[in-house]
């Protein structure tokens, strides 16, 4: 068709920059050293089954219209009290949360400020909305604090508490206190630390006992839970807005039982296994003691780990390497990540053993020789 014309010209231009993307099955065969499941908790058996006796295997509806369920409500209240929060609001993803949160609660006049280094989700968000936006530099509070001073109406901080590509956390409790003295509103994205920071999994802004000068904190279930979909938390008035101002919210199906109740058993899992991020911490220090002074790896006590290579087509080739040796890992290119900062990006699990963690840095060692 015509308008194909236009899409393969783009796609060429991709392919001979060296960006090019394609959808890659996962094979069973070779180490998990790519998912988001830190935990391994998507495939407890235990999580998984829930005995009810009703079928639902859809909400049927949006929340305001017939798809608002006791189940939804009744883990909504569980995850109030999980996360510490006044209320908590469930969506159908960290993506659509993200959205749902930052194009409406910032109104006209208002000034959002976000890491230069957040998510899509984040700054697409911010574009949706009628709010100025500004980017600061990457954990620099100085740079957020010049900002702040130049940014009209109410002041939003959007930040992650950890950076989904470089696995490094954000200055929480300065970003706390700048926000303070200025009277800003923090907004926190906790993708990368739900269900594994703090001694029960509830997240970085807990752990750091933050959670009550947040105004809005973003978990989301498709990483260390295990799960998928997400949840606001926060203040009562917010969710109260949120049901009525939120596109994202309004109008899509609820999340059905399957994911609700996954969410909960994952969470549960999660309280009740302490020792599962105990060991993991213990095998992401194996892996950064294993690697050789040659090796340029990120600076991130996550389980997410990157080794930087120089351009998108040596990303490619190591990528291509590890995988070849059994090692499901990804290249992650621009512009995903800035140009020039392509990365192998290598993330550990509690299901990774010791030998498999040996056996991979011995490879990357051998390929940097
Ligand atoms: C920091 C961050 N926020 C939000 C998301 C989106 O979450 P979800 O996968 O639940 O849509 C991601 C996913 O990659 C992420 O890394």
């Amino acid at each position: 068709m015509k308008a194909d014309i236009e899409l393969e010209l783009q796609l060429k231009n991709r392919k001979e920059k060296g960006g090019y993307r394609y959808l890659k099955k996962s094979d069973n065969r070779m180490i998990d050293f790519s998912s988001n499941d830190y935990l391994g908790l998507a495939k407890i058996k235990e999580i998984h089954n829930h005995s009810v006796n009703f079928i639902d295997n859809g909400a049927a509806g949006s929340r305001l219209l017939s798809g608002n369920k006791n189940y939804h409500e009744e883990l909504e209240a569980y995850l109030a009290d999980f996360f510490k929060a006044d209320s908590a609001l469930l969506f159908n993803s960290g993506y659509v949360a993200n959205l749902g949160v930052l194009s409406s609660v910032p109104q006209k006049g208002d000034t959002v400020l976000m890491d230069e280094l957040s998510h899509v989700c984040i700054k697409e968000g911010v574009r949706l909305g009628r709010a100025k936006y500004f980017n600061f530099k990457h954990n620099d509070i100085k740079d957020l604090e010049i900002k702040i001073q130049k940014a009209d109406g109410n002041v939003f901080i959007v930040v992650e508490s950890v950076y989904s590509m470089d696995g490094d956390q954000a200055p929480l409790r300065d970003i706390v206190e700048i926000a303070e003295k200025y009277e800003a509103a923090v907004i926190v994205d906790e993708a990368h630390s739900t269900a594994l920071y703090g001694k029960a999994g509830f997240g970085l802004s807990c752990d750091l006992g933050l959670e009550n000068k947040i105004f809005a904190r973003i978990y989301t279930f498709g990483k260390a839970a295990g799960a998928h979909g997400a949840a606001v938390c926060g203040s009562r008035t917010l969710k109260e807005y949120l049901i009525n101002y939120s596109r994202q919210f309004i109008y899509t199906t609820a999340l059905p039982f399957h994911s609700v109740n996954t969410i909960k058993n994952g969470l549960k899992y999660r309280r009740d296994n302490p020792e599962l991020w105990e060991d993991l911490k213990l095998k992401i220090q194996l892996f950064q003691s294993q690697l050789s002074q040659n090796v340029t790896s990120l600076d991130s006590s996550h389980p997410i780990q990157g080794i930087i290579s120089e351009d998108a087509k040596s990303t490619v080739e190591f990528a291509d390497y590890l995988n070849q040796s059994g090692f499901d890992i990804r290249p992650i290119l621009s512009p995903t990540v800035p140009k020039g900062k392509e990365r192998v990006r290598i993330c550990l699990h509690a299901f990774n053993s010791e030998e498999e963690i040996t056996n991979l840095c011995q490879h990357i060692n051998q390929y940097f020789q």
